[in-house]
């Protein structure tokens, strides 16, 4: 099974990454210590999700113990909503390289389509439009940040095909990879056709399902992805867990995926989705089939503000 994929940089990313989001700052840092341990070579990080700093200490401690180098990894951080001025975006990344005690990331991206005035969060959100600040500009901060060698790539997240169209017409430096959420219940296909068109490369986040996503998330009538019949015949067909099931159809599809796990157990059962078996062609059409565009992850808390200028059909442009 491919094990990494060329970005449109001329770099490679590995297929399988560790997600750190939802990771307590207590616990980020032995998980990744475990994971680099145990092969991954992929870390996918963002100044959102408060832990940086934690697993700075991780892979900074890994280099000093000779158990990996720097070269051999491939750091993502993103830039967050409030920082998409064009002049905020080199700031924002020097406090993520800060934290995570590196001199460049391997990726930068977008974090999302969407503009918070400084000092907004949750609970107290407070909003600009892309009218105000357009992505095109946020862009220019971020191929400076290339320009500067402060990220050897850059890219967005959660971006529709709108959004991405929009974005190659402006850039000088297209953007190499657009993390959506997708696994067999959001397969996004239209998404992975402009991208494969436009040699942008695809990774998917809640690649589970993120079973531990907040309970403000939540909806009663979610699916259960891990629990599908489908997902768990094939799992025991091949004698593997259903979540190695869906991250070998991620990569089996040509796109990267970052499970996250804090667990040791689980940190090492979903690398060994990256050795055989690999999904024949029956399994790989009966999950072509569960497409149900279940979205765990809906944008609604950034839609449901009074006065917000974003709205779930301007967030996904209807796709
Ligand atoms: P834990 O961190 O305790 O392992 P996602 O990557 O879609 O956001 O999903 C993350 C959730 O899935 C977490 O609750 C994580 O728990 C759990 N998880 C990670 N790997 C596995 C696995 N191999 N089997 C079952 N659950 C998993």
């Amino acid at each position: 099974m491919e094990k990494s994929l060329e970005l449109n940089n001329g770099r490679k990313i590995p297929l399988l990454g560790l997600g750190t989001w939802k990771s307590a700052p207590g616990e980020v840092k032995s998980a990744v210590k475990e994971a680099i341990r145990v092969g991954y070579r992929h870390i996918d990080c963002a100044y959102f999700y408060g832990n940086e700093k934690e697993v700075g200490e991780a892979l900074s401690e890994c280099i000093k113990e000779n158990i990996c180098t720097r070269e051999d990894l491939f750091v993502t951080s993103k830039l967050w909503n409030s920082f998409h001025e064009e002049a905020d975006v080199l700031p924002a990344l020097e406090i993520s390289l800060k934290n995570l005690q590196l001199d460049y990331l391997d990726m930068y991206l977008i974090h999302w389509p969407v503009v918070e005035e400084k000092g907004s969060s949750f609970g107290n959100l407070k909003f600009r439009s892309l009218e105000e600040v357009p992505l095109a500009s946020t862009w220019k901060g971020m191929e400076s940040a290339v320009k500067e060698g402060k990220a050897k790539g850059i890219g967005v997240s959660n971006f529709s095909v709108k959004k991405l169209k929009s974005l190659l017409e402006s850039s000088e430096i297209p953007p190499a990879v657009n993390q959506v959420e997708r696994h067999p219940y959001l397969q996004q296909p239209k998404l992975m056709e402009f991208c494969s068109a436009n040699k942008i490369h695809l990774t998917c986040y809640s690649p589970l399902g993120s079973t531990d996503r907040p309970e403000s998330f939540k909806d009663p009538n979610d699916p259960k992805l891990m629990e599908d019949s489908v997902i768990v015949s094939i799992a025991k067909k091949h004698s593997i867990t259903p979540a190695q099931v869906i991250l070998k159809w991620a990569m089996q599809t040509n796109t990267s995926t970052i499970p996250k796990s804090v667990n040791p157990g689980r940190i090492a059962q979903n690398l060994q989705a990256t050795t055989e078996p690999i999904l024949d062609a029956d399994d790989l059409s009966a999950l072509a089939a569960l497409n149900r565009n279940a979205r765990f992850v809906r944008g609604d808390f950034w839609t449901n503000v009074s006065g917000s200028p974003y709205t779930l059909e301007n967030l996904w442009d209807g796709e």
